[in-house]
């Protein structure tokens, strides 16, 4: 298997200043607080007013450039997996690169794998860079996903919040660097998670396939690195629900103390989950050869994992 090797420079995340609280949900839909709490753990979730895709994720690639001192004539690529994008073409990663001021050569494009684009994305930039031709790479999740939900419909309107994540990366000589991916999909025939006009979902049937997939992708990507679930530090999985996350704790006997979950906080945001929980936390324990499995799943269906030691 060809394993890439990478090492993670710096990370950052911005998330909008305006909330959504449970509260504010109880004057528009009938729900109530105790409702979304017991039933998703989510508390807040923030809302863009002026900021697209692009500015999110902007932003967050800044700040974890600017965490670093690393400078941008430094990035050859920039891929940002986002479904709420803020136009077909330019991409938002051409968006990005402009921000970012990036005139020399880079490559910058977007993907679109749902709440697993992160994920996708880190393995496609660890393949590019195994071939040496960039000398570092920012992969982004940058979701607005208030600017897709149907704030009529309660079966979906208390899950989704916006903001974004980055993660900046180089190629490494180091074996303790290896990264591991495991990522595919399932096509679902029956709409079962849509995003036409709005986001659509049957939770119920998504919640099931979740709590199965995740343990599934777990399992495969801990055999094709040869490694058992003890010898993972962190596990970071994306932010759906608490309740997916209990479960698979449950299912895989594995601590719910080795799942960072910050989804009281920002709600699903989709492809930027994964990258805004890394790089909180990256932030609270800096690099010392821990390693960390990613785990996402989202609409399509797609789902996957990666490893990486910080
Ligand atoms: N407030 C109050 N009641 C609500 C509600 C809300 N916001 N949303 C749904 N309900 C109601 C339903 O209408 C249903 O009522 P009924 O029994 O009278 O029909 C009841 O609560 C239970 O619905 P159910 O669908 O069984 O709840 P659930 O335990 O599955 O929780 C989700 C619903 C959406 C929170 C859950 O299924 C989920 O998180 N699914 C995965 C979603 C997801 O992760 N999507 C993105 C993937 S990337």
């Amino acid at each position: 298997m060809n394993k890439p090797k990478i090492n993670i420079i710096s990370s950052g995340k911005y998330l909008p200043k305006d909330k959504i609280t449970n509260q504010d949900l109880e004057k528009m839909v009938d729900t109530n607080n105790e409702w979304i709490v017991s039933r998703t753990g989510i508390v807040t979730r923030h809302k863009a007013t002026h900021e697209t895709a692009s500015e999110m994720a902007y932003l967050a690639a800044k700040a974890a450039l600017d965490k670093a001192n690393f400078s941008p004539d430094q990035v050859d690529l920039i891929i940002v997996a986002t479904i709420t994008g803020d136009q077909m073409t330019p991409s938002t990663a051409n968006l990005v690169q402009k921000k970012l001021g990036i005139e020399h050569e880079c490559m910058s494009f977007d993907i679109n794998a749902a709440c697993t684009g992160f994920v996708y994305g880190l393995e496609i930039a660890s393949q590019m860079l195994a071939s040496k031709k960039f000398r570092s790479a920012l992969i982004i999740g940058s979701e607005r996903l208030t600017s897709v939900t149907n704030y009529e419909d309660r079966n979906t309107c208390v899950l989704f919040g916006d903001g974004a994540g980055a993660l900046l990366i180089e190629p490494s000589n180091s074996n303790k660097h290896e990264a591991y991916f495991f990522n595919t999909a399932k096509p679902d025939v029956d709409d079962s998670l849509t995003v036409r006009q709005y986001i659509e979902m049957d939770g119920r049937k998504v919640f099931l396939f979740a709590v199965d997939v995740i343990k599934r992708s777990i399992e495969r990507i801990l055999e094709d690195a040869n490694l058992t679930k003890d010898a993972i530090d962190v596990f970071i999985p994306h932010q759906a629900n608490i309740r997916i996350i209990q479960a698979v704790s449950k299912a895989m006997d594995i601590p719910m103390e080795k799942f960072v979950v910050n989804i009281e906080h920002y709600g699903n945001t989709s492809a930027a989950s994964i990258p805004i929980t890394l790089s909180e936390y990256l932030d609270a324990n800096p690099p010392k050869n821990q390693r960390v499995l990613m785990v996402g799943f989202g609409g399509g269906f797609t789902y996957g994992s990666a490893i990486i030691t910080t």
